[in-house]
């Protein structure tokens, strides 16, 4: 049995990893949780199981595990709790707004040894693992990424300072699927704008983004991201690579390969996404073999590093080697 502490008791440990998968894993024992608001913390213990506790550090003291989920400014104090009790751990992306943070994270979590995932799911999803199949032995030489919706409903989304914008908080994912399948991006040259909500209150953000970006096997390509939509609008997300003899077009459960052949689509797989990711952290932490982890928290920090770019390019107005 694998003992699994909570840190931040919200919505995305509720609806993705606990509501579908983990609360009816026959190997996990949920056995603590903490949360910045008691009540969140008491209601997931009431739902799941085990106790609610009064700090990161109880947490890390009865777990074998821990699954990190809090709003991505709060990042820090979790993790030195499971530093120094050596505790094993999941975090949700973006791992933090600060990369400095991040890197020291990552140093200690490499001095240890211990074993980590970020929760860059699509990475584990047969749909993520085409993709990355569909380009073995190619030339990547366009590569399109984009995420189009309208107003964000986590009241986080709301604030840049708190989110990081929407391409750290959201499209970092697309970004990291795309640095599986393609390879590494080394420079990136953005622009952002707040478009159609200048005159709203309780709003501190950008709603559009493009950015320019090369990678290091030399192709070219672009992020395009937009909070601008009104409800219902046409939207979606995904990446598009261009290479000499496809079109391979990735949007998260599907992928379309196109040649002068015609046209093969991988099927969409049932359940949700992040069921693959939790799969292989619980049997990860229950084997001691990292072998199925495929977004350790050092390797992440490149993602995280490209999401940052596009902001700090949009803010210098010069491009941002990585
Ligand atoms: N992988 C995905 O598909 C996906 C989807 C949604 C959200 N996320 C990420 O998951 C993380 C959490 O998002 P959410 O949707 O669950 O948000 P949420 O607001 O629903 O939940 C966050 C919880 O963390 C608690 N919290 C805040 N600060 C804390 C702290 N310092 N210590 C402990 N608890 C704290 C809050 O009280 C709240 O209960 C974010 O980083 C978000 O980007 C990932």
């Amino acid at each position: 049995m694998v003992r699994i502490g909570v840190i931040g008791c919200g919505g995305i440990m509720r609806n993705a990893h606990f509501g579908p998968t983990l609360g009816e894993h026959p190997d996990v024992e949920l056995v603590a949780c903490y949360d910045l608001n008691p009540d969140a913390a008491a209601s997931f213990a009431a739902d799941f199981g085990g106790e609610a506790v009064g700090s990161e550090a109880e947490v890390c003291a009865r777990a074998d595990a821990v699954y990190i989920a809090i709003p991505p400014d709060a990042h820090g104090p979790a993790e030195q709790a499971c530093l120094e009790s050596d505790t094993p751990f999941f975090v949700e992306k973006p791992q933090a707004l600060d990369l400095g943070l991040a890197r020291e994270i990552a140093d200690e979590v490499a001095r240890r040894g211990l074993m980590t995932m970020v929760g860059y799911q699509w990475r584990y999803t047969p749909s993520g693992q085409a993709f990355r199949e569909a380009l073995e032995g190619c030339t990547p030489a366009l590569v399109n990424m984009w995420w189009h919706q309208g107003t964000p409903r986590i009241p986080f989304n709301r604030y840049k300072r708190k989110s990081g914008g929407q391409v750290v908080e959201q499209v970092t994912h697309i970004v990291d699927t795309v640095r599986y399948a393609v390879g590494e991006i080394v420079e990136v040259f953005g622009r952002q704008a707040n478009v159609v909500h200048r005159s709203e209150a309780d709003w501190e953000n950008d709603d559009v983004g493009a950015a320019l970006v090369r990678f290091a096997g030399g192709a070219l390509g672009t992020i395009t991201n937009c909070y601008a939509l009104t409800e219902g609008a046409p939207g979606g997300s995904g990446a598009e690579v261009l290479a000499p003899d496809r079109r391979v077009l990735w949007q998260a459960k599907e992928l379309t390969i196109r040649t002068a052949d015609g046209e093969e689509r991988v099927p969409p797989f049932a359940g949700p996404p992040h069921r693959f990711e939790d799969l292989a952290f619980i049997e990860a932490v229950k084997t001691g073999d990292s072998t199925g982890i495929l977004s350790p928290y050092g390797d992440s920090i490149n993602t995280l590093a490209v999401t940052l770019a596009c902001a700090q390019s949009g803010e210098s107005g010069r491009p941002v080697a990585i």
